[in-house]
């Protein structure tokens, strides 16, 4: 049964489904796309037959694992908010994809099942408390088969002080406000920009997900650090 703090972000995130791509474009220039392709890249080169994108919203990344999957690769995706998974199940290259409605603190799946899980632009959304945080990285490595890979994309924190600070002036200045307007969602917008600035740098994330028992984690900055990859194995 989802939780206070779960209702609260299933409504935002029905409030946004049909811009949400459009503004994204627009207030990263396009560029979560590129990191998106790039961290979908990283994640299937891994291999396996089972693959899983968790808080898959409008479904990009798990469409972008799909297209990169060989025959025989079952991609699944996961997400709380029935208008985000009908707006990623309308989309023609969805086709293929078995969605799941579920939070992912309690996935609706067996131990040792993935190959692969991924979670792009979501981690932010589960960062709630240090505790559900870590129960969540838990739930991913508890149906990652041993060895299986977990991969995250989000945005970090630039390790120059001067681009941290602009960085965070845009979330606060640009993301917030245009975000707002563009979309009708005030709420949306003004939460993604007040998580952005208070979110981990890239060395911290990597060691809450050593503390939730993956192995291996490694990561890669894009963009001056204002974006990061981190991969870890179960
Ligand atoms: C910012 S969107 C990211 C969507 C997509 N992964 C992308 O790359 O653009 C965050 C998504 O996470 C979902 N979400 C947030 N918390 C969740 C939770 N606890 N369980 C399942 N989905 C969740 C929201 O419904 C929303 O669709």
């Amino acid at each position: 049964m989802a939780g206070q703090s779960d209702n609260i972000i299933v409504d935002m995130f029905a409030e946004v489904p049909k811009t949400y791509e459009r503004i994204n474009r627009l207030l990263t220039l396009g560029l979560d796309v590129l990191w998106r392709n790039k961290a979908a890249k990283m994640a299937a080169s891994g291999g396996g037959t089972k693959w899983l994108d968790v808080c898959t919203g409008t479904g990009e990344m798990a469409i972008a694992l799909k297209g990169l999957a060989a025959e025989g690769v079952e991609v699944s995706a996961v997400d709380f908010s029935d208008p985000m998974l009908s707006e990623a199940k309308g989309k023609k290259d969805a086709e293929g994809i078995t969605f799941y409605n579920a939070s992912v603190e309690n996935l609706p799946f067996d131990d040792d099942i993935f190959d692969l899980l991924t979670i792009s632009f979501a981690v932010r959304n589960i960062n709630r408390s240090p505790e559900y945080f870590l129960g969540c990285l838990s739930e991913f490595c508890r149906v990652l088969k041993p060895s299986g890979r977990l991969l995250l994309l989000e945005t970090s924190q630039p390790r120059c002080v001067v681009l941290r600070m602009l960085f965070h002036a845009y979330a606060r200045f640009i993301i917030g406000p245009v975000g707002g307007m563009l979309s009708g969602s005030k709420m949306a917008y003004a939460y993604l920009s007040s998580t952005i600035p208070r979110f981990y740098s890239a060395d911290e994330l990597a060691g809450i997900i050593g503390q939730a028992g993956f192995k291996a984690v490694t990561f890669t900055r894009m963009t001056f650090g204002s974006c990061a990859v981190h991969i870890a194995e179960k």
